[in-house]
């Protein structure tokens, strides 16, 4: 599932970690790996970008209120989305195995980018 691009997110880069208090348990990666709330998170971030690839003409716009809830609301540090796309790249290019060619590998670097500079528009 795509979704574990979140718990990985979690596991490699700790202090991520911090932005989800009200999830309970993410002690350890066992911890992380079995939290429901992780899981249905992960589910609602993919959904996010799902949003980005039917508006692929305009990003920016669609994420507007996401943009201004994870800088003022929740204040994430916005190098965090740079560590959550590289951790869905690395979780697309596991489940796609030889398919994800350099081409693909492209492509979705190119949209990963929009996405993130689309959720930093809010910081500038
Ligand atoms: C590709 C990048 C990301 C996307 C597409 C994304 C998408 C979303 C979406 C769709 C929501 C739900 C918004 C709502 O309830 O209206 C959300 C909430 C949230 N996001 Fe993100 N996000 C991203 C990156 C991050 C990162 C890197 C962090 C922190 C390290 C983060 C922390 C949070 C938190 C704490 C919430 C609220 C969770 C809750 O209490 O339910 N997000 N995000």
């Amino acid at each position: 599932m795509i979704s574990l691009c979140l718990l990985r997110c979690l596991i490699v880069y700790p202090w991520t970690q911090r932005y989800f208090g009200s999830f309970g348990n993410l002690y350890n990666a066992a911890a992380i790996t079995s939290n429901p709330k992780v899981a249905a998170h992960g589910k609602v971030v993919i959904a996010g970008l799902e949003k980005a690839v039917k508006n692929m003409d305009d990003i920016k716009t669609t994420y507007k209120d996401l943009s201004v809830l994870h800088s003022e609301k929740l204040q994430v540090d916005p190098d965090n989305f740079n560590l959550l796309a590289d951790c869905l790249t690395i979780v697309v290019a596991g489940q796609m195995g030889a398919a994800f060619t350099p081409e693909v590998h492209a492509a979705f670097q190119k949209f990963l980018a929009v996405v993130v500079a689309s959720l930093r528009k809010q910081y500038y």
